[in-house]
Formats: structure tokens, C-alpha cells, sequence
């Protein structure tokens, strides 16, 4: 072993550029490999004079380790394929977009349906879900023997009894709750999820949101009632909307109507939205039944009332035009993002 061989093997570490990591494993194998340059000069140390050991053998370890760092050095800034000392990561690839969610269309117009009524001074009550036969039917003037408490229509949670537990069909048991809370005069909105038993279909759902809305003071009148409904109905629908009432019936008000608007598409002209008529039918209403007043201990001679239903797909159908209720429950996110920035038609 000459000192010329350790001083050229420390002189080319000290050189030594690779591109890639396979370009780095070769010059270990070739440094420090079993047959390497730098293991071979470990082999022929036994060859070396005694008195040039000392130095020799310092100068051994010192190109060994300086080998190593620099092989360990490169493995950390070679990438696989690439140069050496190019980063890792590609810095001017566009970055993973951050999924963020979107309001549902149904909370979109319920928010819009509670802050409308909020300007007209509605608070917004809530009811429970899981409700009794009371509250839902009986306190509403139901009679025992009517349709909607046959078990096509409504889920019974536990029958068999006086006042058996079921979901509710409807936000109108908001209205009864409401009425044994609070003291007249009364201005509620109660949005809530309400249960049918109907199959599924493009128009019917088991589960949909209605908005219930209540006003209970004395002196209340039709006339009342017409008003709020016509405000609403132009702050949701626009300025120009009209609105006409059909007599209709409901266990719990009298008089009742159904609402039409004018529809916004053919502006009463008639579509195939409108079906030709040029109206959209939104929500049913009425005057709270002296019977339903009594019921929740509320004097019917001193105070008048009254109420309105409506469901929330319903208004969302005729501000959207999706037509297929299965479209709000199946939770398809490219439906739902249509609706961060969805324009109203
Ligand atoms: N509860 C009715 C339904 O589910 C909607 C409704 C109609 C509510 C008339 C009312 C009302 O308060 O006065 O179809």
C-alpha cells in the first residue's frame, strides 16, 4: 500500500457527485463494497511496516469515515431519479384543493324562510321528533277515526295504547307545544324534519322539513293572515309575486286555504312548470280553530290566531327546478355543490 493510494481514494470522496440514488449505491460498492477500493486497503494493511502503521492506520479510518458521511450525505439530497440536490417535492405542482362542504338547498331556504319571518318579528320554536299521538293529531282537532292516523300514513314508534308515540307528521305539533309553553301573544316559526310512510318516489319522500308558523294575539283576523303570507311570498319569490288563496280544509284552522303563487318562470302566463295554470301551490293556512285554542288553554273568545304549514322541498323544487325529491336525501356530492353557488332561477 502506497500513501498515494489512500491520498487519491480521499481525493475522489472528496469529489464524489451523484444524480442518482442508484448512482450513490454504486459508489458505496465501489468505495466500501466487499471487493471496494477502500476495503482492499484494509486488506492490505497487514502489508504496511511497522513503523509506518501508526500513520497509515490513522489515515485508513479517517478515508473511511469521511467515505461514509459522504455517502450518507448524498442518500439524503439525491432524489430517486433526479439531480442531486433537487428537492423532493415538485414546488410548482398546484396543491391538493382543500374539499370544503356546502350548505344543503333545504337549510338554504329554511335559513331564508326563518330570517324573513324574523324581520316580521317570529321567534323560532322547536319540537321534538319522536312526538305523542297528542300533540300531533289529537290537541289538533284530529277526530279519533281520521285518514292521517291510520299506519299507511303514519310510523308508529309504540302503539296499542291511550297516546301512543310516533314520529311526526307534521310541524304542527310544534304549534300545540308552543301554545302550553309560552303566553299569548304568540309569534312562532318552527322549522323541523317531518315522517310519512309513503314510498319513495320523485315526488314523495318518508322523510322531508316543513315550516310551521303561528300567531296567536287578540284581535288576529283573516285579513292578518293574508298579509304575512303576501309579504313572504314576495321577500322569497320577488316583488312582484302574487298570491290567491283556495278554500281548502285542515283539522285544525277555520277557515282554511291552500297559497298559490304566481309563477316566476312564465309570470302567470302558463308553463309546463305551472302546468299550464300559471300558479304554484306553496303552503296551506288558516284560522286557528277555537277548539285547538281551548285545547292548549287559550281563551278562543278573547284571542284569534293564525297558522301555516309548508314544506321546505316543496319551496326549494320551485326555486331550483330539481324535480326529483330522491335528489335532497341521497347526499351526492356533485348535486350538493351545485348549491355553494347555485344562482335562483
Ligand atoms: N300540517 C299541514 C300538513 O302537514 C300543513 C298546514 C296546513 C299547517 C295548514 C298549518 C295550516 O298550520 O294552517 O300538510
Amino acid at each position: 500500500m502506497k500513501r498515494e493510494d489512500i491520498d487519491r481514494i480521499a481525493a475522489f470522496v472528496g469529489d464524489l457527485k451523484c444524480k442518482t440514488q442508484k448512482e450513490v449505491e454504486e459508489a458505496r460498492v465501489r468505495l466500501l463494497g466487499k471487493k471496494g477500493e477502500i476495503t482492499a486497503l484494509f486488506d492490505d494493511f497487514r502489508t504496511v511496516d511497522r513503523a509506518q502503521k501508526a500513520e497509515f492506520g490513522k489515515a485508513l479510518n479517517e478515508l473511511k469515515q469521511k467515505a461514509l458521511a459522504r455517502i450518507e450525505e448524498l442518500k439524503g439530497t439525491v432524489s430517486d431519479s433526479g439531480e442531486s440536490g433537487a428537492p423532493k417535492a415538485d414546488l410548482t405542482m398546484p396543491g391538493d384543493p382543500f374539499e370544503l362542504g356546502s350548505r344543503h338547498p333545504v337549510s338554504i331556504v329554511r335559513q331564508e324562510i326563518v330570517d324573513i319571518f324574523r324581520k316580521f318579528g317570529y321567534d323560532v320554536a322547536e319540537g321534538p321528533e319522536i312526538e305523542d299521538d297528542y300533540h300531533v293529531f289529537e290537541a289538533l282537532n284530529f277526530p279519533p277515526n281520521h285518514p292521517a292516523r291510520d299506519m299507511q300514513d303514519t310510523f308508529f314508534v309504540s302503539a296499542g295504547h291511550p297516546n301512543p308515540i310516533l314520529l311526526r307528521t307534521h310541524t304542527s305539533s310544534v304549534q300545540v307545544r308552543t301554545m302550553e309553553k309560552m303566553d299569548v301573544p304568540i309569534r312562532v316559526i318552527c322549522p323541523g324534519r317531518v315522517f310519512r310512510n309513503e314510498a319513495i318516489s320523485a315526488r314523495a319522500h318518508c322523510i322531508f322539513h316543513q315550516v310551521e308558523g303561528l300567531y296567536i294575539d287578540e284581535g288576529v283576523t283573516f285579513a292578518d293572515l293574508k298579509q304575512a303570507i303576501l309579504l313572504f311570498a314576495r321577500e322569497m319569490f320577488g316583488p312582484d309575486t302574487q298570491i290567491r288563496m283556495r278554500p281548502s280544509y285542515f283539522p285544525f284552522t277555520e277557515p282554511s286555504a291552500e297559497v298559490d303563487v304566481s309563477c316566476n318562470i312564465c309570470h302567470g302566463k302558463g308553463c309546463n312548470i305551472c302546468k299550464g295554470t300559471g300558479w304554484l301551490e306553496i303552503l296551506g293556512c288558516g284560522m286557528v280553530d277555537p277548539n285547538v285554542l281551548e285545547a292548549s288553554g287559550i281563551d278562543s273568545k278573547r284571542y284569534s290566531g293564525f297558522a301555516f304549514g309548508m314544506g321546505l322541498e316543496r319551496i326549494a323544487m320551485l326555486k331550483w327546478r330539481v324535480n326529483d325529491l330522491r335528489h335532497y336525501f341521497e347526499n351526492d356530492m356533485r348535486f350538493l355543490h351545485e348549491f355553494a353557488t347555485a344562482p335562483e332561477v
